[in-house]
């Protein structure tokens, strides 16, 4: 079959219409003329695999990975890094229009990654009798990979060393957890419930900011190592006027907490996981942190949430719901910071709080993720005057 590529939608792939049929096609750009494939219906959609292009984009570029195209991780190689920004741009403005109902009347930055390759801070590699990869697209079988480019040298440096190694060579089915910190590695072997150190390091230390952080192979990080510290400058530009108290949902490790410590008298710090509590807990003692108060557990079943003049909301993909926003603006803040992963979640809770009556101040997009469609959103709402 024949077909145009209309758009770019979520995971990446290009949008065609075609005898009443919408199918998604990976690895294609807007406006270009496809000879392409359907191979299965899920619900009301097809998905395809483009045979030929007709007309090539003229974004197109040679992937640089020789893995691309089988492997399940990037999606956007074989389009012009340039191009990349401005696709993300496009997709975030969109669905605050669709979803949100959100003009945005200023431009949206885009701050790019310095590196477009060897900028990951941590790689999980699976492991299938005995073998190192990545999983296939859309699939849980195994490519067996030499490197992967957008992992940071220092672990592809490792993936070399541990060829051969008996004991992964006699796992059947499980991970390994690589984390860099540009300098050295620390990684972890996971199998059913055994987890095995492969370094001596059970963790690295990063300096930013002023300000010592230690996190492990299985705790959260932030993907883009080069990006670390510029996401602490942004919320630092906010807050530097300082105040009473601050939260921080969704904590993690204390990456922004540890931050909002230096300027607010008080931090409520409100995480889930049990390893990037007891890691917020040493980084705080690292630090000589005293004013930072971690809440334990859920925070979509917390009914109370402490009032603050600031928050910052950095939530997994799913974002956050209607009701924790609920919450939120009962605690009265002046301003929100929300750092997000996800666009389309994103858009949804813009909705809701601009029916709490916030509005968006700012808006930016930061590249921790140049090859795939992901993108992190950097925001401000303020109540609306
Ligand atoms: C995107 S990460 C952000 C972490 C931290 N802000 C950082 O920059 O390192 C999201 C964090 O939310 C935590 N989390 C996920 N669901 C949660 C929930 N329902 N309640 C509290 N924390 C949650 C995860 O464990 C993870 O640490």
């Amino acid at each position: 079959m024949k077909g145009k590529v209309e758009a770019i939608g979520k995971g990446g792939y290009g949008i065609v219409f075609r005898e009443g049929k919408t199918v998604f096609v990976p690895y294609v750009i807007e406006g270009e003329e496809i000879e392409f494939e359907i191979e299965k219906k899920k619900s009301s959609v097809y998905f395809g695999k483009a045979v030929e292009i007709i007309k090539s984009s003229e974004k197109r570029v040679k992937p640089v990975c020789k893995y691309y195209g089988v492997c399940g991780g990037c999606n956007f190689q074989h389009i012009s890094y340039d191009y990349q920004l401005k696709l993300k741009r496009k997709i975030l403005i969109n669905n605050l229009k669709r979803i949100a109902k959100v003009e945005i009347p200023f431009e949206v930055e885009t701050i790019p990654s310095p590196f477009t390759e060897k900028y990951r801070t941590k790689v999980t590699f699976k492991i299938i009798n005995g073998k190192i990869g990545f999983f296939k697209r859309n699939s849980n079988e195994l490519i067996e990979i030499e490197e992967c480019i957008i992992a940071n040298e220092k672990i592809n440096d490792f993936l070399k060393e541990i060829k051969g190694n008996n004991l992964i060579e006699s796992v059947k089915k499980g991970e390994i957890i690589v984390l860099s910190n540009g300098e050295k590695i620390s990684a972890v072997l996971k199998s059913g419930r055994k987890k095995n150190y492969l370094t001596d390091e059970k963790g690295l230390f990063f300096e930013l900011l002023g300000l010592k952080y230690f996190f492990t192979p299985i705790s959260f990080i932030q993907s883009n190592l080069y990006n670390l510290k510029t996401m602490l400058s942004l919320l630092r530009e906010e807050i530097e006027k300082g105040g009473e108290s601050a939260a921080d949902l969704f904590s993690g490790t204390g990456f922004f907490a540890m931050l909002l410590s230096k300027y607010f008298k008080k931090v409520y710090s409100y995480e889930i996981k049990k390893e990037n509590i007891k890691l917020q807990e040493k980084n705080k003692n690292i630090n000589s942190i005293e004013n930072i108060k971690i809440i334990s557990g859920n925070i979509l079943r917390k009914n109370m949430i402490f009032p603050s003049e600031l928050f910052v909301i950095d939530p997994p993909r799913g974002g956050i719901t209607k009701k924790v926003i609920k919450r939120v603006a009962q605690a009265f803040p002046e301003k929100i910071i929300y750092f997000s992963c996800d666009s389309a979640t994103f858009s949804r809770d813009t909705f809701y709080f601009k029916e709490k009556g916030y509005s968006l101040k700012k808006l930016k997009i930061l590249d921790n993720f140049p090859h795939s469609d992901h993108f992190e959103i950097f925001s401000v709402f303020e109540k609306a005057d």
